[in-house]
C-alpha cells in the first residue's frame, strides 16, 4: 500500500476524529484546544486520494511535569479499511519527526487503555493512574523523553 504522510488543516482531521474516535460527539465538540495554534501540527495519511489516518500535535505541557518542550498527540486514528497496515506507524514516525525538529523533549498523549500495547511499541510508558474521562473509556497517560 502506498501511503503519502502530509501536512493537513485541522477541519480535514474532523471526519475521521468522528467516525472513530468520538461518533457519539457533535461538530463543535470535535474541535479540540489549540487545533489552530501556530505550533499545532495535523498529519494526514493518504491512500490515493483517501485520507485514512489522522494525528495532531499540540505544544502542550503535561500536568506534573515541568517541561517546556512538551508535545502532546492527540486525534490519533486509522480508518477501519486501512488499520493493520502500518499506517499508525507512518503516523508515529512523522509525529515523532516533527517533535525533534522543533527541539521537543517530552511526547506525551492521553492513550485509550486499548490503544497502550500501540504506543508501547513506539517505547512510550504509563505515567499515573487509569482515568476515564465521560464517554470515551479508560485511558492512561502515556510519555516519551526523546
Ligand atoms: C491504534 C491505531 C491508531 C493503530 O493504527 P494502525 O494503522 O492499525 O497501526 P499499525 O498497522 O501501524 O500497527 C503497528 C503495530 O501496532 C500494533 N497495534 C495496532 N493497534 C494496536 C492496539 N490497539 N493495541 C496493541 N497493538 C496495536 C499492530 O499490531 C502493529 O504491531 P506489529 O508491528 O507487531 O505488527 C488504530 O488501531 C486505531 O485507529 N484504533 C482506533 C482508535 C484508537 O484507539 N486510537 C488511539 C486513541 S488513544
Amino acid at each position: 500500500m502506498n501511503v503519502d504522510i502530509k501536512k493537513i488543516k485541522a477541519a480535514e482531521t474532523r471526519n475521521l476524529r468522528q467516525l472513530i474516535l468520538r461518533p457519539h460527539q457533535k461538530a463543535d465538540e470535535l474541535i479540540y484546544e489549540d487545533d489552530e495554534h501556530p505550533d499545532t501540527v495535523h498529519f494526514g495519511a493518504y491512500v490515493q486520494d483517501e485520507i485514512c489516518g489522522i494525528s495532531s500535535l499540540y505544544k502542550h505541557k503535561l500536568k506534573g511535569i515541568d517541561e517546556i518542550q512538551s508535545w502532546r498527540l492527540r486525534g490519533m486514528a486509522t480508518s477501519e479499511s486501512c488499520r493493520g497496515k502500518g499506517v499508525g506507524v507512518l503516523l508515529m514516525d512523522e509525529c515523532t519527526k516533527h517533535i525533534k525538529n522543533q527541539n521537543g523533549f517530552l511526547f506525551w498523549c492521553n492513550a485509550r487503555t486499548t490503544a497502550e500495547g500501540f504506543y508501547e511499541k513506539f517505547g512510550m510508558k504509563r505515567y499515573g493512574d487509569v482515568f476515564t474521562p465521560d464517554g470515551l473509556g479508560e485511558h492512561v497517560v502515556m510519555i516519551k523523553y526523546l
